[in-house]
């Protein structure tokens, strides 16, 4: 079966973000950050959409939603939010079950050379199943999962870094297209912080030097 690819939303290499000012989030972080490059609205809106496109593509089967921990929680309850809400407005609703990964492959916002992943020994609930698995760091994953022998594959990613010879697969649901830079908020961290804020922001580097370990 063959998906039409639907180009991701882009934001330019020179997008200046939107002002810190004009939007609310945590007094903590205040100074911690540069600018908003997406608004929590924007966001939410994007994953109604994907929610369609995945729900257009997957309507007959069932569902088994695998979460990519941390940095993907969000991301993946407001898509499964969003998917329910499909399905239960209509009359071809679709059993869906979520479980949950966890990558680590960061530390301050550099990648490491070992990805761990973890909670993933046991993954033969995925036979014959289809799958929209969402967060980052999916190649490796991927390769994984797919030992597993699911009937079909969906990558949901909510950001892909645009970014030169890129050798990396392309999830087949992609929210943003975003300059290659290091993002937080969203369930997105440095260093565990930030995860508590709405917004996708930059983080400055006032931001980097108070959280670096
Ligand atoms: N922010 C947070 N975590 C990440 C990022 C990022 O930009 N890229 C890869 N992991
Ligand atoms: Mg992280």
């Amino acid at each position: 079966m063959m998906f039409a690819f639907i180009s991701p939303l882009q934001i330019k290499d020179d997008w200046p973000g939107y002002s810190l000012d004009l939007f609310s989030y945590p007094a903590h972080y205040s100074g911690d950050l540069d600018c908003v490059i997406i608004p929590h609205g924007v966001i939410m809106d994007r994953t109604e959409r994907l929610a369609r496109n995945i729900m257009d593509d997957l309507g007959d089967h069932a569902i088994v939603v695998l979460c990519v921990l941390k940095g993907g929680y969000q991301f993946c309850a407001d898509l499964v939010d969003r998917i329910k809400d499909l399905s239960h407005n209509s009359n071809r609703t679709i059993p869906m079950t979520v479980h949950f990964i966890r990558l680590k492959s960061y530390l301050n916002d550099e990648s490491t050379e070992d990805l761990h992943i973890l909670g993933g020994e046991d993954l033969s609930f995925l036979a014959g199943k289809g799958i929209v698995g969402t967060g980052k760091t999916m190649k490796t994953l991927l390769k994984h999962v797919e030992a597993f022998g699911p009937k079909m594959i969906k990558v949901a990613g909510l950001l892909v870094k645009r970014v030169l010879h890129s050798s990396a697969c392309v999830p087949d649901y992609v929210g943003f297209e975003i300059p290659n830079r290091f993002v937080v908020g969203y369930a997105l961290d440095y260093n565990e912080y930030f995860r508590d804020l709405n917004h996708i922001c930059v983080i400055s580097n006032t931001g980097k030097m108070k959280y670096k370990i």
